[in-house]
């Protein structure tokens, strides 16, 4: 299956195919949006949001887009945060941490992203799936932020992870 993983930045065409995540409340538990009921409100942000982004970009098995992973801009240069998600047809069979793998190794020895020395990722204490994408990804569990995030309508715990441009570079089968 991992083999199958690759990356590509977004299209608008590819407004339909992240609709079958974007509206299912699942995925968007632990995420900041709330499910999407149509594809407008998904088409303004794939545009506005998304293409502009300076590092967004489709996770795809054998070519289909099947989620998405981003490394954003921190407050700091020198930090960016990852963020990733999937379909629900497609967890359980390695695809987010074979994507996050690839996605660092783009962002650090690809040099797409100037100046980056850690990747970090921000991950709920009630996320385990997240948690253990990030373990195997590589990346060194920093500690719990209690009460860090404010998260549809609640203070949550959030554990950190870090990943540093020093790090070796996981393996991408
Ligand atoms: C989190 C998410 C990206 C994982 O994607 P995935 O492709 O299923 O992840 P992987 O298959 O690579 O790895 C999942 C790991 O979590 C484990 N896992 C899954 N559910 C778990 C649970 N409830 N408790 C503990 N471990 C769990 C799996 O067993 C697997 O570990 P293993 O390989 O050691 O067995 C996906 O579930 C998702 O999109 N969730 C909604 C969005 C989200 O939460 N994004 C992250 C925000 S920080």
């Amino acid at each position: 299956m991992a083999a199958e993983v690759t990356l590509r930045r977004f299209e608008l065409s590819d407004v339909d195919a992240m609709m079958a995540w974007a509206s299912d409340p699942e995925v968007a538990a632990f995420c900041r949006w709330e499910p999407y009921e149509s594809t407008a409100p998904l088409l303004a942000y794939l545009r506005d949001t998304v293409l502009p982004h300076p590092w967004f970009r489709a996770i795809c098995v054998a070519g289909a887009v099947v989620g998405a992973v981003s490394v954003s801009p921190t407050a700091e240069r020198c930090r960016g945060e990852l963020g990733y998600l999937l379909a629900r047809a497609h967890w359980g069979k390695g695809v987010a941490t074979a994507a996050v793998r690839r996605a660092l190794r783009a962002v650090l020895a690809g040099a797409e992203v100037e100046g980056l020395a850690r990747v970090e990722a921000l991950v709920d204490m009630d996320n385990p799936a997240s948690q253990r994408v990030a373990e195997k990804a590589g990346f060194r569990r920093e500690g719990v932020l209690r009460r860090h995030y404010w998260h549809k309508g609640r203070a949550r715990d959030m554990v950190i992870y870090s990943f540093l441009a020093t790090d070796p570079l996981p393996e991408c089968e």
